[in-house]
């Protein structure tokens, strides 16, 4: 667990150009503890500015969910623990996930696995093949996750008392899908407010556009962490 409050927000780098991510940077110094940067920005330069933010010793979270035959998750793995980055995102199939761990041995990343995606419901699972809930198999994934020593989850705020539940205290929960009181929706359906997710015993909070959106960024970052401060206390 952290100790600032700060250090639990993690902000995503959801921007379309190196120079708007670059910007935004700039103006929340200080104010996240962590920076995600995901497949749009990693495509149009995200990597290389990954690489020098960790120069600089930011904390940066590669959201790049791999999932591919072991070996290949292995070196990619390997890579990414060698540029020092502090998290990184597999799908959480027990290959992939045991592969992820190996690899990552006792360098500083973590592997966070995401369960099932939450676009999917229960039909979009039956079309995929699978004949269980997005419940079952969520949990299912969880309780593999713990057992191959991945890091920790990433998961709506709505699951993680139900997930922690499966994983015990050891293992990180990392919830998107915040969005401060009065803040708008957006695509976002399953919410919680930065208060209730760390109630519900998020260690990590992901929020995008209530800070990149915010006239002020770092005032929204900063009310974000007064909300995480209240929460933990
Ligand atoms: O803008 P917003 O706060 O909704 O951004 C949430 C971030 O978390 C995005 O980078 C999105 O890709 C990511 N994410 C998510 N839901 C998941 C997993 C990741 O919204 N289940």
């Amino acid at each position: 667990m952290t100790t600032y409050a700060r250090d639990r927000l993690i902000l995503a780098l959801d921007t379309p150009t190196l120079a708007e991510a670059e910007a935004m940077i700039a103006r929340t110094t200080g104010a996240v503890g962590v920076y995600k940067i995901g497949y749009q920005l990693a495509f149009a330069g995200g990597l290389p500015l990954a690489e020098r933010l960790v120069r600089a010793g930011a904390r940066v979270f590669l959201d790049m969910k791999l999932h591919d035959i072991g070996n290949t998750v292995a070196n990619g793995v390997a890579s990414v623990a060698a540029m020092g980055a502090e998290f990184l995102t597999v799908h959480a199939y027990p290959q992939t996930m045991k592969a992820a761990v190996e690899a990552r041995g006792t360098s500083a990343l973590k592997i966070l696995a995401v369960t099932v995606l939450t676009s999917y419901n229960d039909a979009d699972l039956a079309a995929a093949g699978y004949e269980m809930t997005v419940a079952d198999l969520a949990a299912e994934r969880a309780a593999q996750a713990r057992d191959v020593g991945v890091d920790g989850l990433v998961c709506s705020p709505e699951e993680a008392a139900r997930l922690r539940a499966i994983v015990g205290p050891g293992m990180l929960l990392v919830t998107p899908g915040i969005r401060p009181a009065g803040a708008e929706a957006g695509d976002q359906k399953r919410i919680m407010t930065p208060v209730e997710a760390i109630a519900a015993g998020a260690d990590y909070l992901v929020v995008g556009r209530p800070i990149l959106r915010a006239a002020d960024p770092k005032a929204a970052a900063d009310a974000i962490v007064a909300e995480i401060a209240r929460a933990a206390q």
